[in-house]
């Protein structure tokens, strides 16, 4: 590893008389070494130059009342902004350690003892890690007063992104073990007296609705016990000025590469400063650190930017598609695939499922995906599960059978399983009840009739592997779906000294799972799932570059849902598929183009049955197929953009290419209004010299929309709901939406005033048709590279 030495300005981290200063593109993070030795913070936020930073140093000349000062000094850790406090030496707000010392104390003095310099991110052993080669890392060491106990603080500089990433290790020299109790990964002090604080809240078919609300006094905290990163609240957390919008003000973002339970909480102090930390939940946490050993914390991640939320989750996304997601899939672009669960559930056979796939190749799919059911005794979600040999009632020629029968029709094949459960009705529960979670003595909860099993035991991470192993390597699979569809109860493992050590246990031993399995498959494609989007955080991500966003597959509620999860997460890692309408989540109605263009911002896949659908849902769906592949690099890797609300019943999602050549702007239409006002629809982010030619992808309707009204506008008189208007709509939908326009990227910004929708008064193919739940998705492309190849 290179030792970086000298002061040149370019350097990414600099240290001098004690000060350190973190650079990245835009933001400047420094703090330094208290006379005591202690950390202190002394600004996040805008890039500075390099200077004396006194002007920054917190005062305290006049005192504060009720305050306990520093041994018998004059200075209160209760009124400064710190690195990572210590405990019970006079700073009353939240901590982010806790241990048991070995004179049973939880006090710990932690102070400076060193640092180092190094090039690149230092990767942990039994965690995931942000990489990148052009990362610099910044590791403090610091003792404690009284015990040979040590921490170091690692900061690494993502510098091409506006990323930092913190992480703590404790190594125990004392002769005694050391428990700990709760240890973040991060913890920042910000002076403020208020934060808006943004959060993606939510459950099943519910995952990720943004909130937004003001934090002024107290503690607030974001967490999840499930044993996983969970559905209820992702560990992604904002911190917005009051004022802040999309598109301006000042906000910080947190995240943390983990997907066990999480735990960010934010206290206001009373002196106006925030304190902000994240790292694993303490709840039922207790780690033994025995004398010799060293714990290390998952790593968090922070950015921040004054241009508004955008900007923000453009910081976050460029880091999880650089940074996070490895190296071998890293801007690399995903099949549209056919997924067949939503369409036949357990009931299935390999007809069945070939038919699908021929259909779903005509259509122009690339990958076709066969979901549960395909082994043991796995016909409804009673059984089977932990036993991975097929089902040769269903699939005679075996899934290497299967899956070259789908090679030969020119697709790809995936397969899903669920290693990391078994079901009570199981082969491999019959002969290891003991690999399953649960409490000797005590009758265990169960939750989709199954039990979660013990990932802290090496023998069952050996099962698990040989088995899903032992698949990959029998047949041509191409990609892998990894599903977990419970959260754990009744936990209790024979694995771990201590039964505080059990959650994040599991989470070690999932990842030291993962790491072999993606390691000896590199070319697979591996997509994490939770019962859709119950474990969407940048631990799954570091090792399967994209994970099933959610079950729910209605396009309305998927805005909220991929929404939400944007401002962490970029659209390269959402499965997002068109299905069957009505949606079996919300028996709503919508558009088949609106379930399309919602899941074009995403990872684009199908889940219904392709047999069934009419000529010309054909025809628009293999339009569908074959603009997006066109479009596929913009819509995976370009930047994504929110607009603020302009109208209660209106979402707009846009995606631009990196060189501001081309973009896609969609407007979504909630719930038509009766005569409704002009609409104005405004693009971002793109060059204000630039010319660009806007037009709305072609779209058409079902005539059936019209209902008795189409007795008025055609000439021959159709009974609604009658055989010729039955035969007619099969053949025949109404064009709608047409407008296009040149015009330069400033023009484009302030606003295009698009064609009036309809009211009764008149229809024309130029008439915007989007009643409820409608779209309309507009391209802008650079004059004179319209037709020009790869978007
Ligand atoms: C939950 C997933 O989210 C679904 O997509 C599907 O794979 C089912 N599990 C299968 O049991």
């Amino acid at each position: 590893m290179k030792i970086i030495t000298g002061t040149g300005s370019d350097q990414v981290i600099k240290e001098n008389s004690k000060v350190f200063m973190l650079s990245t593109k835009e933001t400047s993070y420094i703090f330094r070494v208290l006379p005591s030795g202690h950390l202190e913070n002394l600004h996040y936020g805008d890039r500075l130059r390099e200077q004396d930073f006194r002007a920054l140093y917190m005062k305290q000349n006049a005192g504060a009342g009720s305050s306990v000062l520093y041994m018998d000094g004059a200075m209160s850790l209760d009124l400064l902004p710190l690195e990572y406090a210590p405990n019970g030496k006079g700073d009353y707000r939240i901590m982010p350690l806790e241990i048991e010392m070995p004179d049973g104390s939880h006090v710990t003095d932690f102070v400076y003892a060193g640092h180092e310099i190094t090039e690149g991110a230092i990767p942990m052993e039994t965690l995931p890690t942000a990489h990148g080669e052009d990362a610099v890392t910044l590791t403090v060491t610091l003792r404690d007063k009284l015990f040979p106990v040590t921490m170091k603080l690692i900061y690494t500089v993502f510098s091409n992104t506006d990323v930092i990433t913190r992480r703590v290790t404790i190594s125990n020299g004392s002769e005694e073990t050391l428990r700990i109790r709760k240890i973040m990964s991060l913890s920042l002090d910000l002076l403020a007296d208020s934060f808006d604080v943004i959060t993606l809240d939510g459950g099943w078919i519910r995952e990720a609705h943004a909130h937004r609300r003001n934090h002024a006094h107290g503690t607030f905290i974001n967490e999840s016990t499930t044993g996983a990163s969970s559905n209820r609240h992702n560990p992604g957390v904002i911190l917005a000025e009051p004022h802040t919008t999309e598109d301006h003000g000042r906000c910080y973002g947190f995240n943390l590469i983990y997907s066990g339970n999480h735990h960010t909480a934010i206290e206001v102090s009373s002196h106006g400063i925030v304190r902000v930390m994240t790292g694993i939940s303490p709840h039922n946490f207790l780690w033994l650190l025995q004398p010799g050993a060293f714990f290390e914390t998952p790593e968090a991640v922070m950015t921040t930017s004054k241009k508004g939320l955008n900007d923000l989750s453009h910081h976050f996304h460029d880091f999880v598609n650089h940074h996070v997601v490895s190296k071998g899939w890293e801007g690399k672009a995903r099949p549209v695939l056919m997924n067949n669960w939503e369409a036949t559930f357990f009931d299935f056979n390999e007809r069945k499922i070939l038919s699908m796939a021929k259909e779903a190749k005509k259509l122009g799919v690339e990958l076709f995906v066969l979901d549960d059911g395909w082994f043991g005794e796995r016909n409804d979600d009673k059984a089977g599960l932990g036993d991975y040999e097929v089902n040769r009632k269903k699939l005679p020629n075996g899934i290497s059978g299967l899956a070259r029968k789908i090679k030969e029709m020119g697709l790809s094949f995936g397969l899903w399983f669920e290693p990391e459960m078994v079901n009570e009705d199981s082969a491999l529960y019959r002969k290891h009840p003991e690999y399953a979670i649960k409490i000797p003595g005590r009758k265990p909860s169960k939750g989709r009739n199954q039990l979660v099993l013990d990932l802290s035991r090496e023998d069952v991470q050996s099962y698990i592997i040989k088995q899903v192993e032992t698949v990959l390597a029998s047949a041509s699979i191409s990609y892998v779906k990894w599903d977990m569809n419970r959260h754990i109860s009744d936990l209790y493992s024979e694995a771990v000294p201590h039964q505080g050590m059990a959650f994040h246990s599991y989470i070690l031993g999932l990842y030291r799972i993962l790491r072999k399995i993606t390691g000896d498959f590199p070319d697979v494609l591996f997509e994490s799932c939770s019962s859709g989007g119950n474990r969407f955080d940048l631990g799954m991500l570091s090792f399967m570059p994209q994970t099933w966003a959610s079950d729910n597959t209605d396009p309305i509620e998927r805005l909220k849902i991929q929404g939400g999860l944007s401002y962490f997460y970029p659209p390269s890692t959402m499965g997002a598929h068109v299905s069957q309408s009505p949606h079996q989540q919300t028996l709503r109605r919508t558009p088949l183009e609106t379930r399309f263009h919602v899941a074009s911002f995403g990872l684009l896949g199908y889940e219904m049955d392709l047999t069934n659908l009419n000529m010309k849902e054909k025809e628009e769906i293999i339009h569908q197929i074959s603009w997006y592949k066109e479009h596929r690099n913009l819509m995976q890797f370009g930047r994504f953009y929110r607009h603020e609300k302009e109208k209660e019943n209106r979402v707009n999602f846009q995606v631009v290419n990196e060189e501001k050549t081309r973009s896609v702007l969609d407007n979504f239409q909630i719930l038509q209004n009766a005569s409704p006002g002009f609409d104005v629809l405004h693009f971002k982010g793109l060059e204000k010299e630039i010319k660009y030619h806007v037009e709305t992808v072609k779209a058409s309707m079902d005539i059936e929309a019209f209902g008795e009204l189409l007795k008025h506008i055609t000439p021959m008189k159709l009974k609604p709901g009658g055989l010729i208007l039955r035969n007619a709509r099969k053949i025949y939908r109404l064009p709608h939406n047409v407008e296009s326009y040149d015009a330069y990227g400033d023009l484009l910004e302030s606003g295009i005033r698009v064609n009036q929708q309809f009211m009764r008064t008149g229809y024309a193919k130029e008439t915007r048709m989007l009643g409820d739940f409608g779209s309309q998705l507009m391209t802008a492309e650079k004059k004179g590279e319209e037709e020009s190849g790869d978007r």
